[in-house]
C-alpha cells in the first residue's frame, strides 16, 4: 500500500470512531489504539507535508494564530424566530391558531417539536460531503469565517457519510455541555484563572478566539436543526425528515425532539421538557416547534423576517441581575470556609433565590465582586446558585469590599489558608460546631449509615444543645433526650431510636465513606473495602499499601493515614464500634477478581424487589460497574418497568438486556456460586 492510501484509511478510519466516540457516545476501540492510528497519521503526514490536507482529523488540534476572521456573506439569509414567553398552554394555541389562519384551513397541523440550544448559531459548509467553511451568523447576511475553530470541535464531522450533495449547508448550534463547562471552571479556579461566565459565552469566546490552539482546549459540542444553502440534493419533505438524514450523514442532532400533532401535543412537549430541563446535559433556554411539512412552510413563508411557521417558547431564565447585600461565610464538614453572597431575593431558573455561592476569597477579587454590588447570578441544571459576575458601572458609592475573617465565624479558631490551595480552612475540627453538624449529617446520609429523620433541623439542635459533641454521641441518644428537644414528638424521637438502631449493622465501604476522611468519597470507600475486606488492616496501612488499590493515588492515601494517624479518630471508631456499629468483614480481595469484575451494567426503570441503589450495590459488591448511561462498552442493561431512552439506545446499539428476574437469579447464583 503507498503512503497515500494508507493516509485515506487511516482518516477514514479515525473519523469513524470519532463519531462513534463523540456523536453515538459509545467509543468503538479503546483511546489507546485511537491514539496509535492518530500518531501513525501524523508520521505519515510529516514525512509526506504534500499528502496533508485541511480535512485530515490532525488538522482538528488548532492551526495557526489569525489576524482576525475574514467575512462571509451567507447563500441563504441566516434569520431568527420569533421568541415568546407566554405559558406553554396559550403559545401553542396561539401559534396553532396563527398557522392555521394563515393557511386559511382549519386542519390539523404536524409539529416538529426540538430544544432551543443557548450557544452560538453556525453555518456548516460541505461541498461533495467535505466541510469546507464555518461562519458565525452575524447580522443574517454576513458571518465571520471561524471554520479554523469549529474543526476542534469534534462531534462534528469533517466528510459526510453517504451525502454527495454539491452542497449542503447545515445550521446549527455550537455550544459547551454543562459538564464541560463546570470542569473547566474548576480547573482555571484550581490555576487562579478567570472563569467562563456561563456555557454561552463559553462557546460564543472560544468560536471567536483567533488563536485556534486556545479554542481548542475549549470542549465545544453541536446539533444540527437546519438546513441553509442545497445544492444537488432532493429534499424530505418534511423538517423531522431533514434532520433524520443529517443525522444518517454523521452530523450531531439532539435525541429530545418530537413529531406531534396539534396545539395541546405542542404544550405536552413544553412541559415535557421543562420538567426535565434540569437534568439536561446542556443549557436550553426554551423549545422551537417548526410546522413539519415544507410545502407548508413555503406556503406560509416569512413576516419581518421571520419564518411563519417556526416559533420559540422561553423558558424563565436561568440568569437574573439582582442585589449583593452582604457576604456570609458558611462552614463546611472539612471545616472550608465558603463566602456566601446574601442576595435581594430574585427569581432565577425557575426559584426564588437568596444565596449564592462565591466559591472563594480568589474568585471575589477576580470578579470584583463588592458588597453593595449589583450582580449576575445563575441558576442552571441541579447546581447551587452562583455569582457569575459583577455590573460595575452600577456600583454605589458605599459599596464595600470584602475580607476574609482570620478566625472563623463558627467556633473562634483560627483559619489557615494552605500554600497553592483556594480554600481557607477553619482549624477547629469537630470542635467547630459547624463542621460537626456537617458531620453528623454526612455520616447519617442516605448512602453512608442511612439514619432516617436525622436531617439539617435534629443535627443543628443536637450541635446547639451540646448533646452531641462527637460522632458516637449519636447511638447515645435516648427517646427521653429527644422527645425533650423543642417541636419534637415522642413518636418522631421513637423512630429516630429506632433508625440508629438498624444503622448500626453496616456495611464497611459504607462507614468509611461515613467517616468523612477526606478525599475518601464512595468510590473509593468501595475500592477500600473490597481491597482490605476488613477495617483493622485499612487503619494500619501503610500509603505503600494504600497505593495497591486501584485508583488511590497518594494524596488520598496520605490523607487516610494522617486521619488514622489521629488518636481522637481512632477514638471514635473504636467507641462506635463498642456502641453496637458492625459490618461482615472478610478476607481483602487484594487483586483477586470478583464474579462480575471487568463488566459493565446500567439500571433503568422501576424494580419491584429493591431500590436502584440496592441493585447497584449488590452488583458492585460482586465486582460490577454500574454506569450512568449505556454505551458500547456497556455489558448488560438491566430493565425494570417504565425504562426508558437506555433501553431504546441498548436496543440500538445491540447490548444484552435483562429483566428484574434475570438480575434476581444472577446475583443469587453469583453469591452462592463464590
Ligand atoms: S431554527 C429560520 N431551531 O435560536 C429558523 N433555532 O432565532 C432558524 N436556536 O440564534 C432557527 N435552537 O441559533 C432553530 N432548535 C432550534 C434552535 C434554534 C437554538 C437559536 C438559533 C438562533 C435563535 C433563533
Amino acid at each position: 500500500m503507498t503512503a497515500a492510501q494508507r493516509i485515506v484509511q487511516l482518516r477514514a478510519e479515525l473519523e469513524r470512531h470519532n463519531h462513534a466516540y463523540y456523536v453515538l457516545d459509545a467509543p468503538s476501540i479503546p483511546d489507546a489504539e485511537y491514539d496509535k492510528l492518530f500518531r501513525e497519521l501524523q508520521a505519515l503526514e510529516a514525512q509526506h507535508p504534500e499528502l496533508l490536507t485541511p480535512d485530515s482529523p490532525t488538522q482538528r488540534v488548532g492551526g495557526k494564530v489569525l489576524a482576525g476572521f475574514a467575512p462571509v456573506k451567507h447563500a441563504v439569509s441566516m434569520l431568527s424566530i420569533r421568541t415568546e414567553t407566554d405559558t406553554e398552554a396559550s403559545g401553542a394555541t396561539n401559534f396553532d391558531t396563527r398557522v392555521k389562519n394563515a393557511l386559511g384551513r382549519e386542519v390539523e397541523i404536524e409539529y416538529a417539536c426540538e430544544l432551543k440550544f443557548d450557544g452560538l448559531a453556525i453555518n456548516l459548509r460541505y461541498e461533495r460531503g467535505v466541510l469546507v467553511q464555518a461562519a458565525t451568523r452575524g447580522d443574517g447576511e454576513t458571518g465571520e469565517d471561524v471554520t479554523q475553530n469549529i474543526r476542534t470541535i469534534h462531534c462534528i464531522p469533517l466528510h459526510l457519510t453517504g451525502c454527495t450533495a454539491e452542497v449542503l449547508e447545515v445550521r446549527g448550534e455550537v455550544y459547551m455541555s454543562r459538564k464541560d463547562f463546570n470542569r473547566y471552571n474548576e480547573k482555571q479556579r484550581e490555576l487562579d484563572q478567570p472563569t467562563l461566565v456561563n456555557p454561552r459565552n463559553g462557546a460564543a469566546g472560544s468560536i471567536r478566539q483567533l488563536d485556534p490552539a486556545l479554542a481548542a482546549k475549549r470542549p465545544l459540542s453541536f446539533f444540527a436543526y437546519g438546513l441553509g444553502e442545497v445544492k444537488g440534493w432532493t429534499l424530505p419533505a418534511t423538517h423531522s425528515g431533514i434532520l433524520e438524514a443529517l443525522q444518517s450523514f454523521g452530523l450531531p442532532v439532539c435525541a429530545d425532539r418530537a413529531v406531534v400533532r396539534g396545539a395541546q401535543a405542542l404544550a405536552g412537549f413544553h412541559q415535557r421538557i421543562a420538567a426535565k430541563r434540569d437534568a439536561l446535559p446542556f443549557d436550553i433556554d426554551g423549545v422551537v416547534y417548526k410546522v413539519n411539512s415544507l410545502a407548508l412552510q413555503q406556503e406560509l413563508g416569512f413576516v419581518s423576517r421571520e419564518p411563519r411557521w417556526a416559533v420559540a417558547h422561553k423558558y424563565p431564565a436561568e440568569e437574573q441581575l439582582t442585589v449583593l447585600r452582604d457576604i456570609e461565610i458558611q462552614v463546611g464538614r472539612t471545616g472550608k470556609l465558603t463566602p456566601v453572597a446574601k442576595l435581594e431575593p430574585v427569581f432565577v431558573g425557575g426559584t426564588t433565590v437568596s444565596n449564592a455561592t462565591l466559591h472563594n476569597e480568589d474568585e471575589i477579587r477576580r470578579k470584583d465582586v463588592h458588597i453593595g454590588d449589583t450582580v449576575i447570578v445563575r441558576r442552571a441544571g441541579d447546581v447551587i446558585p452562583e455569582v457569575v459576575g459583577v455590573l460595575a458601572e452600577r456600583r454605589p458609592a458605599g459599596a464595600r469590599v470584602f475580607v476574609m475573617p482570620t478566625t472563623c465565624p463558627v467556633c473562634g479558631s483560627h483559619v489557615v489558608r494552605e500554600e497553592g490551595e483556594a480554600a481557607t480552612r477553619c482549624t477547629g475540627g469537630l470542635f467547630c460546631a459547624a463542621q460537626r453538624k456537617q458531620a453528623i449529617l454526612h455520616f447519617a446520609g442516605r448512602r453512608m449509615m442511612d439514619i432516617e429523620g436525622l436531617g439539617d433541623k435534629l443535627a443543628d439542635q443536637l450541635v446547639d444543645e451540646n448533646i452531641i459533641c462527637s460522632l458516637p454521641d449519636l447511638y447515645r441518644l435516648d427517646v427521653a433526650t429527644l422527645a425533650d428537644l423543642p417541636r419534637m414528638a415522642e413518636k418522631s424521637a421513637q423512630n429516630i431510636v429506632a433508625a440508629l438502631e438498624k444503622s448500626k449493622q453496616a456495611q464497611l465501604n459504607r462507614f468509611l465513606f461515613a467517616l468523612g476522611i477526606r478525599h475518601v468519597g464512595e468510590t473509593t470507600a468501595k475500592d477500600l473495602a473490597r481491597h482490605f475486606g476488613k477495617l483493622d488492616a485499612i487503619m494500619q496501612a501503610s500509603v505503600e499499601q494504600l497505593l495497591q488499590v486501584p485508583d488511590v493515588g497518594p494524596v488520598v492515601a496520605q490523607s487516610i493515614v494522617d486521619f488514622f494517624a489521629e488518636a481522637h479518630n481512632r477514638e471514635v471508631v473504636q467507641q462506635l464500634r463498642e456502641l453496637g456499629v458492625h459490618w461482615q468483614e472478610h478476607e481483602g480481595v487484594g487483586d483477586h477478581v470478583l464474579p462480575l469484575t471487568g463488566k459493565t451494567f446500567v439500571l433503568t426503570g422501576t424494580l419491584a424487589s429493591m431500590s436502584r441503589d440496592e441493585a447497584k450495590s449488590r452488583l458492585e459488591a460482586l465486582g460490577a460497574k454500574v454506569a450512568g448511561s449505556v454505551s458500547k462498552k456497556t455489558d448488560c442493561v438491566v430493565a425494570g418497568a417504565e425504562a426508558g431512552s437506555k433501553l431504546d439506545k441498548a436496543r440500538e446499539l445491540n447490548v444484552p438486556v435483562w429483566n428484574e428476574q434475570q438480575l434476581l437469579d444472577e446475583l443469587e447464583k453469583q453469591v452462592n456460586g463464590s
